[in-house]
């Protein structure tokens, strides 16, 4: 129901600044899962369920963000982001996750497998998601991939790259992220895969609260100013 009233935007107000104080204390966490699929339940849904399922049980917060289905366009490279935090092409959900990613304290990305790579409409997303650049360092983060049979490996690495160059901490896992499957019903029986996604959720839930026991008591190390070439000069 839309506030109305001066109460409701009071109460509404100090919510909202009960959620940040908790924020600051590291009590409330919340964790940003993407599915890069356009099936809203199928096997990503199935892995980023059973990761989430983990981080609820452990206290953590999690929304599953339905990207795959959108029309998302491609980043045309215009360079217009840069400094500005925001892409110029504001007619989709790109920029409203950016805000969203920022005040997270952990990120997934999941994509099926499609032509050995991420699926098109999610690479076209993670694109304009992280080319802006944010501060999005000492924030946990994982990838998972799914396929019916071949091109996790290269897609899992693809999806860890927008998360290594953010400064994005990644989480420990006991294989790589990847479960097997056309459809949920056969996701749920790559055991193996099943036991792998608990386990990231279960690692993630621990290292974000490591990561903010970390962050009360020390100051990440200062990095100076960034240097940057392209190999043929300054
Ligand atoms: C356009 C397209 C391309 C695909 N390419 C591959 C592929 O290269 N290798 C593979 O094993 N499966 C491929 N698949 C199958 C999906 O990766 C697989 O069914 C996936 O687990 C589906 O996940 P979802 O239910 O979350 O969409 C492809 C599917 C589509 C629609």
């Amino acid at each position: 129901m839309a506030a109305t009233g001066w109460p409701k935007r009071a109460e509404l107000t100090l919510n909202c600044f009960g959620a940040i104080l908790l924020k600051l204390k590291g009590v409330f966490m919340n964790v940003i899962a993407f599915n890069g699929s356009p099936h809203k339940d199928g096997v990503i849904n199935t892995s980023l369920e059973l990761i989430a399922e983990e981080l609820r049980g452990a206290g953590i917060d999690v929304e599953i963000a339905q990207i795959g289905g959108e029309s998302i366009q491609g980043c045309t490279g215009c360079g217009a982001c840069r400094g500005k935090g925001i892409c110029r092409i504001d007619n989709d959900c790109v920029n409203d996750y950016r805000k969203k990613i920022n005040s997270s304290d952990g990120i997934v990305l999941g994509s099926p497998v499609y032509y050995g790579g991420i699926a098109g409409t999610f690479k076209s997303f993670l694109d304009r998601l992280f080319y802006p650049g944010q501060n999005l360092f000492w924030k946990a983060g994982a990838s998972v991939a799914s396929c019916r049979r071949t091109g996790t490996m290269a897609t899992f690495q693809q999806l860890n790259n927008y998360l290594t160059l953010a400064g994005i901490v990644i989480t420990p896992t006991v294989y790589w992220n990847v479960i097997h499957g056309n459809n949920k019903t056969e996701a749920a029986e790559d055991a193996e895969g099943v036991y792998t996604m608990r386990a990231v959720g279960k690692n993630m839930a621990w290292l974000i609260k490591a990561l903010n026991a970390a962050k009360q008591t020390s100051t990440p190390p200062e990095l100076g100013p960034k240097v940057r070439t392209n190999f043929i000069r300054i």
